[in-house]
């Protein structure tokens, strides 16, 4: 197993290390994973193709050494607890080696189903223990996964279905979240009349509640494992093989699929896990998110069960059936690392103390955030009111093409700072630089966050269009990746992210595109044109906000405006709706054209200070129209 820092000294020497012998220092924390084939160099790299390739040559399977190097050591101890949605409902205790046969057994009635190596296969489906399964049984057999979150629209699966031009589903037939049943395969369904790929589904009961099941297309998941044996030899896989696809979204376009591969992936998984969260054998980890993101591969399935750690996977949702449910499961487990994201917080920070105070949280030693930037009241209500003072706070900067996390305390060992991610983790080498790409040396400078070097878990490429990855990624700075966020380097060093500099939406940590957003409203009959911005709202961090420009023939504002949210929802799903929509006559534009975002933001903030020179719009005067409309 790997092993962590335990020092703030550790960590700097850790630090140096990767830095001027990156290749030694990764050789060394990849010799604690089990290879089948050792690799016979560990990076090549080139950011300008981008061409990427880490522990070239060595064949590995992660499920082997999730399992087979845990077992004799490991095999009784829980692997994942799974608390219900229903707090009445039995939770379910998986060991490591209940897990193992479960994901042998699948594996094979996946390949008894047809679905082999190299074929990819959509997860779109609860949380529950055979979501974690199916993940593990794909990597088992090789097949690619590309988990899709069970609440994205029919319209959003299908083009994920297309773009990786999927072979089956794995899927549910309901979903209980909250007081709501969702139906899931009836979804499925409708996603796939837009669809021709799909050869199999297997469908998990779950809600019990009445699907269509089409004969020797579709399978329910108890017949397909039964009577099916529980021993399968994991599939030899090579370091560079793609291991799983996930869709995020971008400035432009369509989401697009990030491509993950097999050995970097998985030897960067467990690292940043071991070292920010600081497990120790025995104690039990919980993270809040759902494993349709990034945060749910590499932060409850991936990253914890490499490290053979205690994983609680959670089906339900913070509020249901009372505001305390995160912290009296914190207490019935006795969790000791809790992660989840600033939304959460402030959402439950929202009725104050009183469903806080009935539980101790005494086991907590650990508490993290991830997914969007944590402002400093939540911050203090977290460390004060949750980690009681004690728990030190792993801010935890990443994204879902850097694979795990790049920037954060490490629990104990390095400083935290309020609302600050704080220090790069060992190999990762950040640089700023201004708009032209010059570099910003020294401390308290602001500006695009790159990276400089390759490190093991970095995105390879975007699925099928290989030359959106370079023009998103490696082409804004040259020989750089870019991030797409802002970032301060304060006067001690410490990097603060300032959030998107492009126009990406950050809603309750989930990523939303403007450009998506505004065509999935253009949809609508009435809708002429649209522009999308992002505004501070208090819970979910940003808030979208609509102008559209509309024939009103036939309708009222109102009624229009829901169907303009409505449309949103059906199209991408309920976490894209905007939470305003503000018709207009015209959108405020460039004389070249271009819709100035730039006054709708300021508009959408309600801050009308600094708007710069409207005098050279093509259409001054919509301006003051559209400040008046907003009630400014
Ligand atoms: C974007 C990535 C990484 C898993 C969840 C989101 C923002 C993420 C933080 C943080 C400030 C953060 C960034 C980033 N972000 N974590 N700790 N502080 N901002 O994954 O959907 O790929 O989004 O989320 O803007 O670029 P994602």
């Amino acid at each position: 197993m790997i092993q962590k820092i335990q020092t703030l000294s550790g960590y700097i020497h850790e630090y140096q290390k990767s830095i001027t012998q990156p290749e030694e220092f990764w050789g060394r924390v990849a010799e604690s994973f089990h290879w089948q084939q050792k690799w016979d160099q560990v990076v090549s790299w080139d950011f300008e193709k981008p061409d990427v390739k880490w522990f070239l040559n060595g064949k590995l399977n992660i499920t082997e050494n999730i399992f087979e190097r845990h077992l004799y050591t490991l095999g009784d101890k829980p692997a994942i607890i799974w608390e219900p949605n229903d707090p009445s409902e039995a939770s379910i205790t998986l060991t490591y080696r209940e897990l193992y046969e479960k994901t042998c057994q699948f594996a094979n009635a996946m390949l008894e189903q047809g679905i082999q190596k190299g074929d990819r296969v959509i997860i779109y489906m609860p949380m529950v223990p055979e979501a974690a399964i199916a993940m593990l049984a794909c990597a088992r057999i090789g097949a690619v996964h590309s988990v899709v979150f069970a609440g994205f629209s029919a319209n959003s699966l299908a083009d994920r279905i297309i773009d990786c031009q999927a072979k089956a589903i794995l899927t549910s037939d309901g979903n209980f979240r909250g007081t709501k049943t969702i139906p899931v395969k009836a979804v499925v369904d409708e996603a796939l009349e837009k669809t021709r790929t799909i050869e199999k589904i297997i469908v998990l009961k779950r809600t019990n509640i009445e699907v269509t099941m089409k004969e020797g297309r579709d399978i329910w998941w108890h017949e397909a494992i039964e009577g099916v044996s529980t021993a399968h030899q994991a599939e030899v896989m090579d370091s560079e093989d793609l291991f799983f696809i996930l869709y995020t979204s971008g400035s432009t376009g369509k989401p697009k699929g990030v491509v993950h591969s097999c050995g970097g992936y998985m030897v960067y998984a467990e690292y940043s896990f071991a070292n920010v969260f600081q497990y120790s054998q025995g104690d039990v980890y919980w993270c809040t998110a759902d494993i349709g993101w990034i945060t749910g591969h590499s932060y409850i399935v991936y990253g914890p069960l490499l490290a053979g750690a205690t994983s609680i996977m959670f089906e339900g949702v913070p509020t249901h059936p009372h505001p305390g449910r995160f912290w009296e499961i914190v207490d019935k487990y006795k969790v000791n690392q809790f992660y989840t994201a600033p939304t959460a917080i402030r959402a439950l920070q929202a009725y104050g103390l009183d469903p806080v105070e009935p539980y101790k949280l005494d086991s907590l030693k650990v508490i993290g955030s991830v997914g969007e930037p944590i402002n400093e009241e939540a911050w203090h209500w977290y460390h004060d009111h949750i980690g009681k003072g004690k728990c030190p706070i792993v801010d935890t900067w990443w994204q879902t093409e850097t694979g795990g996390i790049l920037i954060s305390p490490i629990a104990g060992v390095t400083p935290t700072k309020p609302a600050f991610a704080t220090l790069p983790l060992p190999g990762v080498q950040l640089m700023i630089v201004d708009n032209e790409g010059n570099e910003l040396k020294g401390n308290g400078v602001e500006g695009n966050l790159c990276v400089k070097f390759p490190w093991p878990s970095m995105l390879r490429t975007t699925y099928g269009d290989h030359e959106r990855c370079r023009q998103t990624y490696f082409s804004s700075f040259k020989g750089l990746y870019f991030t797409g966020d802002g970032v301060k380097r304060d006067h001690d060093g410490y990097y603060r992210i300032l959030g998107r500099v492009d126009d990406v939406i950050n809603v309750s940590g989930h990523r939303m595109g403007t450009a998506e957003v505004e065509n999935a409203i253009n949809e609508h009959p009435k809708v002429i044109e649209s522009a999308v911005v992002g505004y501070p709202h208090d819970i979910k961090g940003q808030g979208i906000y609509a102008f559209a420009i509309c024939d009103l023939e036939g309708r009222t504002e109102a009624s229009l405006k829901e169907e303009i949210k409505q449309t949103v929802s059906k199209i991408i799903g309920p976490i894209a709706k905007p939470d305003q929509v503000q018709i207009v006559s015209g959108l405020p534009k460039t004389r070249s054209g271009k819709i100035m975002r730039r006054i709708l933001r300021k508009v959408a903030s309600k801050d009308l200070n600094n708007m710069g020179d409207t005098s050279t719009l093509l259409n001054p005067d919509v301006v003051e129209e559209i400040i008046k409309g907003a009630g400014l």
